[in-house]
């Protein structure tokens, strides 16, 4: 039986929401079912039974998460993840703050390593509009479904 794959997202301005609907349906394309969620809407419940867990956000105020993911990061600090299978998107623009470039992801990714949670590849980092990033954004997700076959 396939895990359930919940992709968490957390957006402000909508361009995160939007890759996290590209992973969605680049999984489906590979035979994947998934739960896009938003992180207001999710529980430590939640985080916990997913069977697979992709989790983005982006990056706002000198290096930290989108404020609502921040909330949850501070609401499931309990949360177990022991071995739970995991990957980060994260996105950002340089003319912010370069010294906090994407710093979401590396905030993803220490959270969900410290909790016990095993990454299945590297953070996907979109810098400025995802939109030319399709691509990648594509091959990020084909790669998560690979890992997970084997
Ligand atoms: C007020 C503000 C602060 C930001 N701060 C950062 C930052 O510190 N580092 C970074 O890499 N990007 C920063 N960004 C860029 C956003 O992360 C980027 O625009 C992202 O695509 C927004 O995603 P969303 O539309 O899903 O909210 C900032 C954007 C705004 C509007």
């Amino acid at each position: 039986m396939q895990r359930e794959i919940l992709v968490l997202y957390a957006s402000t301005g909508g361009n995160t929401a939007w890759v996290a609907q590209q992973i969605h349906r680049t999984l489906a394309e590979q035979g994947l079912q998934s739960t896009l969620l938003p992180v207001e809407r999710c529980t430590q419940q939640q985080l916990e039974s997913a069977g697979v867990l992709l989790w983005g956000s982006p990056t706002y105020g000198h290096g930290h998460t989108d404020l609502r993911c921040a909330r949850l990061l501070q609401q499931v600090q309990g949360a177990q993840l022991e071995g739970k299978p995991c990957a980060v998107f994260g996105l950002g623009d340089t003319k912010y703050d370069a010294d906090y470039h994407i710093e979401s992801a590396t905030i993803l990714e220490d959270f969900i390593t410290s909790h016990g949670g095993h990454l299945l590849t590297s953070a996907l980092r979109i810098d400025k509009s995802p939109l030319p990033h399709l691509p990648a954004i594509e091959d990020w997700a084909r790669t998560v479904a690979r890992a997970l076959g084997e």
